[in-house]
C-alpha cells in the first residue's frame, strides 16, 4: 500500500509542488498525495493541487480558536487515512490535541534567514523537522545551508533558500516514509547514508 501524504498549506504552494513532483517521479517511492488542505481561500497552492487532480479542501481558519480549527482538520484528515502530514507554508500553529494525534508523523520546513542579513551571517539555510509542541523546534530530519553574499537582498537570499527547500523536503519525506531513522531525544538518527 502506498504511504498517504497530506500537505497543509496557506499560500503559494511551491514546496507542495516539489513534493508532488517527487512523488510523481518516484524520488519519493511508494507514496501518494492523498489530500491538500488550505486554511486560506484563494491560496495558489490549492489551484496547483487541483490542476494535478489531487484531492483538496479549503477549511478556512479565520475566527476559529486553535483547537476548534484543529478538530475540523482532524475530521478531514482521519477518513483520508493519512500516514504523514507535511506542513508547507501553513501559517498556523497546531494544538497539542492535533500533535498528539499525529505524533512523529508531522513534518515542517522553514527557512532560517530571519534577520540573517542584518546580523551579517555568511550562511543561512533551511530545516525540515518533526513538529512537536515547541515552535519550529522539533527533532531535525535534514538541514541545508546556502551562502549569503554581500550584495544579497532579502529577496535574493530567500530565492536561494527556497531552491534548497525544494530539494530538501522530498529527501526528508523519503527518509521518514522509509522508516530508516530513530528519534533519540532531540536527535534524529538516520539509519542509512543521506545522498546529497
Ligand atoms: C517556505 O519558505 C516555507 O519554508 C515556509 O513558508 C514558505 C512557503 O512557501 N514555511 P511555499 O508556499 O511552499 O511556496
Amino acid at each position: 500500500m502506498p504511504k498517504r501524504i497530506a500537505v497543509l498549506l496557506s499560500g503559494r504552494g511551491s514546496n507542495f509542488e516539489a513534493l508532488a513532483d517527487a512523488v510523481a517521479s518516484g524520488e519519493i517511492p511508494d507514496a501518494e498525495l492523498a489530500l491538500v488542505i488550505s486554511n486560506r481561500e484563494g491560496a495558489p497552492g490549492i489551484e496547483k493541487a487541483q490542476r494535478r487532480n489531487i484531492p483538496c479542501r479549503v477549511i478556512p481558519s479565520r475566527g476559529l480558536e486553535r483547537e476548534a480549527y484543529d478538530r475540523l482538520l482532524l475530521a478531514a484528515l482521519e477518513p483520508a487515512g493519512v500516514d504523514l502530514i507535511c506542513l508547507a507554508g501553513f501559517m498556523r500553529l497546531l494544538s497539542p490535541l492535533f500533535i498528539a494525534r499525529y505524533r512523529e508523523r508531522i513534518l515542517n520546513i522553514h527557512p532560517s534567514q530571519r534577520q540573517a542579513l542584518e546580523y551579517g551571517v555568511r550562511y543561512s539555510g533551511c530545516t525540515v523537522h518533526f513538529v512537536d509542541e515547541s515552535l519550529d523546534a522539533g527533532p531535525i530530519v535534514l538541514q541545508a545551508v546556502v551562502p549569503v553574499y554581500d550584495d544579497d537582498t532579502v529577496e535574493s537570499l530567500s530565492d536561494r533558500i527556497l531552491a534548497e527547500e525544494h530539494r530538501l523536503y522530498p529527501r526528508a519525506v523519503r527518509i521518514v516514509l522509509s522508516g530508516r531513522y530513530r528519534i533519540e531525544g532531540r536527535r534524529v538518527r538516520l539509519l542509512e547514508p543521506v545522498e546529497s
